[in-house]
């Protein structure tokens, strides 16, 4: 089995799910549900033996042995984070506490478990380390996109916090040989995304007629990937990446937030027109986020080279998925605007036998 971490989050709960698609080995999945953690994200797993959620946190250094000792996975997915830039500006603690002390913890205790294993057991274990972009700074418009080679110049608390999450990870592999794996990918979108990030945001507030507050002039380029691509990308990795690399991960498909913006309008006023007019007519400036960087880019080239990853899904086909998915599911966004999916977990197993 896998130990997954930070899978009741958006991209942990889309890998566990695609996981337990396509596949039946069992998944331990270890998430402290934060505000960003959502059992409701798994709740078609219901019922389903070869998934065992466990609530706690990273930090929980005897929590995880116990973990390792009892399940003996063969590999540990690292999902969970603090994730939202927005909230690392206004609280950085718990940024440096989770990515930092988070990842920190989990390394040592799986080098304690991976030490411990017989031979083949131990040639077959693997860490690997979701990351992000955002670690190598920002790009000018004519710089190259950003190749596993960049030197990192973190520029928020969260990109910060993930670099030494990096760091830590890479020391590992080289000071005491643990088999890791590091992913850096670009921005995801797609189902379960909480909707404070840019187009879950955008979403919600076009269906209730709100303000769609873009920052600045709208004109920071990101690069987008369909989340269900990253998951991909990860399975590639985790199953035939090169031990102690690390392998970026994006979409080809940069682009300004403001375009981001007008697409999401364009699509719900074709597939929920609102009588008031078109949805771009709510699209309003506002403040900068401070230190914004500018543009991030992804040089995919490795990870296609050497595991034949490459992104099934375009940027049209993949937005129009997600706008679907939400236009479908508005009991989900519902529950996560008023607060309601963190009794969840009560209102669903509390009447239940054990
Ligand atoms: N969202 C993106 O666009 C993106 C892009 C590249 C990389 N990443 C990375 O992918 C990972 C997942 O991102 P996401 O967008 O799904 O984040 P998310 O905020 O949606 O989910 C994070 C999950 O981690 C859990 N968690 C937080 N602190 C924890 C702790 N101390 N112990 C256990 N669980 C804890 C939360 O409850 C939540 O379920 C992160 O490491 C992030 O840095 C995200």
């Amino acid at each position: 089995m896998i130990l997954v971490t930070g899978g009741a989050g958006f991209i942990g709960a889309n890998f566990v799910l695609d996981w337990l698609r396509t596949n039946d080995e069992p998944v331990v999945n270890l998430d402290a549900l934060t505000y960003a953690g959502n059992l409701e994200n798994l709740a078609a797993l219901q019922g389903d033996r070869r998934h065992i959620f466990v609530q706690g946190d990273i930090c929980d250094r005897a929590l995880i042995d116990r973990l390792f000792a009892e399940h003996r996975p063969r590999a540990i997915v690292h999902f969970a984070a603090e994730s939202h830039v927005d909230r690392s500006i206004h609280g950085p603690a718990a940024f440096v506490r989770t990515n930092v002390e988070g990842t920190f913890t989990l390394l040592e205790a799986a080098r304690a478990y991976w030490s411990a294993l017989d031979g083949a057991e131990q040639a077959a274990f693997r860490f690997l380390h979701v990351s992000t972009d955002e670690v190598y700074g920002s790009l000018g418009p004519n710089d190259p996109p950003f190749a596993e080679t960049k030197a990192y110049e973190p520029n928020s608390p969260y990109s910060a916090s993930k670099a030494a999450s990096d760091h830590l990870v890479r020391a590992w592999h080289h000071t005491y040989g643990l088999p890791v794996l590091t992913t850096n990918c670009s921005n995801n979108y797609g189902p379960y995304q909480f909707p404070e990030k840019l187009i879950p945001l955008m979403i919600a507030n076009a269906l209730a007629g709100k303000a769609l507050p873009v920052y600045g002039d709208g004109r920071n380029v990101r690069d987008w990937l369909y989340v269900g691509d990253h998951c991909a990308a990860i399975r590639e990795v985790l199953a035939r990446g090169r031990l102690g690399e690390t392998y970026n991960v994006g979409g080809w498909n940069e682009k300004p937030n403001l375009e981001i913006v007008h697409t999401v309008c364009a699509l719900l006023d074709e597939l929920r027109p609102d009588p008031a007019g078109p949805h771009a007519r709510l699209i309003t400036y506002v403040a900068d986020r401070p230190g914004h960087d500018r543009r991030y880019a992804i040089d995919a080239h490795k990870i296609e080279r050497e595991l034949g990853w490459r992104p099934a899904e375009t940027f049209e086909t993949g937005i129009r998925k997600t706008i679907a998915w939400y236009l479908a599911n508005q009991d989900w966004v519902a529950d996560v605007q008023s607060g309601a999916y963190r009794e969840w977990v009560a209102r669903n197993y509390g009447d239940r036998p054990a």
